[in-house]
């Protein structure tokens, strides 16, 4: 049974429980499980922007760029962050959105294949993802060039699929809507084999799982910067380059900030020699302040502890709701065992929508995926297991009363 007294006990032997009180929590007092989606904001975001506005911007003005190394920014913060991604601090980047980092790295392996004309995929990727290759197959076709992107709608058809015609193997290392997770380093030894270079996607795993890059031998991955990494709404993306590839070929996008001396201004194009010559043009200096506040605490973690601690939140939440729930209708949709679970766990429920919509009005805050899913995601920096005990409390009280069929519920937000 996971008593609340229990729960209480696992919070007691935390090793990372002390940086619960470096982030804020909702005034609302609402339990935010929406890691997923967005991170919790660091206490000393606030104040690092109103120093930026006024000692830096107002009163430095230009020269901030040098004294508050806002140009290094983006290989600092790929630095603070690479830990936690199995990456050596200089192979990862901090800039830009996903979106425009998937095409980045997409280009650099198409010119790195050994041979191939195929972007094996999921078809239920995320819909960005699937943009993306789309897009530059079409790039690729209107200059002239074979290529496609080959998709499959289970795991079993997608390893069928991986063959000699592969170029590229591309995939969310976690399923944004079950959570599946795919093994990183099997995946990785699948595509060698095939001779096809990987592109992983890792928006719902970075900052929750035991991501190990290096380790588990992939080429390229990508990932949203706000979600598990808490660095703050539409905050920037990262990009690792697996080291034998960084300087195989020239980015796609061959930017002032990506040239190996950006600061001599010179007219002829050459690429910084390491995975900095993605960078394009001048960084976002509030964004990635917001990003430094997290990036300070990441410096200080784990991520050994991190995974673990992702483990036992995850298996307490989906204990919990079998305990507690299963009898009112709750079905686990993730994947019962860690390994193969992602960031977040999904449960269904008839009443889905609904139920998401009477939960945030009852204190937890959760997203909902069309038909039948609630998605429940929390970070191992910010949340106790006693703020999962509650959770389930107020799932097991909206589904008991019925709450949700209140008729202002029936309008769901997405
Ligand atoms: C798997 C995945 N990739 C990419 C994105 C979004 O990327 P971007 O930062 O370009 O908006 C999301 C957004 O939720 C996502 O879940």
């Amino acid at each position: 049974m996971h008593t609340l007294e229990a729960c209480r006990d696992l919070d007691r032997r935390d090793p990372l429980a002390a940086l619960a009180d470096r982030f804020a929590r909702a005034a609302s007092g609402r339990i935010h499980f929406d890691a997923n989606s967005m991170g919790a904001m660091p206490v000393s975001a606030p104040e690092r922007i109103r120093r930026l506005m006024t000692e830096c911007w107002r009163d430095k003005s230009r020269r901030a760029w040098t004294s508050e190394g806002w140009v290094e920014r983006p290989r600092q913060l790929g630095a603070d962050i690479s830990h936690m991604i199995g990456a050596g601090p200089g192979d990862v980047v901090v800039c830009d959105n996903t979106t425009v980092n998937l095409f980045k790295v997409i280009a650099h392996a198409w010119k790195l294949r050994a041979g191939g004309d195929v972007i094996l995929t999921e078809s239920h990727n995320f819909p960005t993802d699937l943009h993306v290759a789309q897009g530059f197959v079409r790039l690729l076709n209107d200059l002239g060039v074979d290529a496609r992107v080959r998709t499959a709608q289970t795991r079993e058809r997608l390893l069928d699929r991986l063959d000699r015609d592969v170029a590229i193997l591309y995939l969310s290392h976690t399923d944004y809507r079950s959570s599946e997770r795919w093994d990183l380093a099997e995946m990785n030894e699948r595509a060698r084999a095939a001779g096809a270079l990987t592109v992983w996607d890792l928006s719902h795993s970075a900052g929750a799982l035991d991501v190990d890059l290096a380790g588990a031998g992939a080429d390229f991955a990508v990932g949203c910067g706000y979600k598990y990494l808490c660095g703050g709404p539409g905050g920037p993306a990262f990009l690792y380059v697996d080291p034998a590839h960084q300087g195989g070929a020239w980015p796609a996008i061959s930017g002032w900030m990506g040239h190996a001396k950006w600061d001599r201004f010179l007219t002829e194009y050459e690429p910084d020699p390491g995975t900095a010559r993605h960078l394009t043009g001048t960084p976002p200096v509030i964004a990635n302040e917001v990003f430094a506040a997290a990036a300070e605490i990441w410096r200080e973690v784990r991520r050994e502890d991190v995974a673990g601690k992702h483990e036992s939140l995850t298996e307490t939440l989906i204990a919990l709701l079998d305990e507690e729930c299963g009898a009112l209708g709750v079905g686990i949709n993730s994947p019962r065992r860690y390994p193969h679970r992602g960031g977040h766990v999904s449960f269904s429920h008839p009443g889905a929508g609904p139920v998401s919509e009477a939960l945030v009005d009852h204190g937890l805050l959760c997203s909902f995926r069309a038909p039948s899913s609630i998605r429940l995601a929390m970070s191992p920096l910010y949340h106790r297991h006693e703020d999962v005990w509650q959770a389930v409390r107020i799932i097991k009280d909206v589904l008991a009363r019925e709450a949700w069929r209140d008729p202002k519920y029936q309008v769901v937000s997405i």
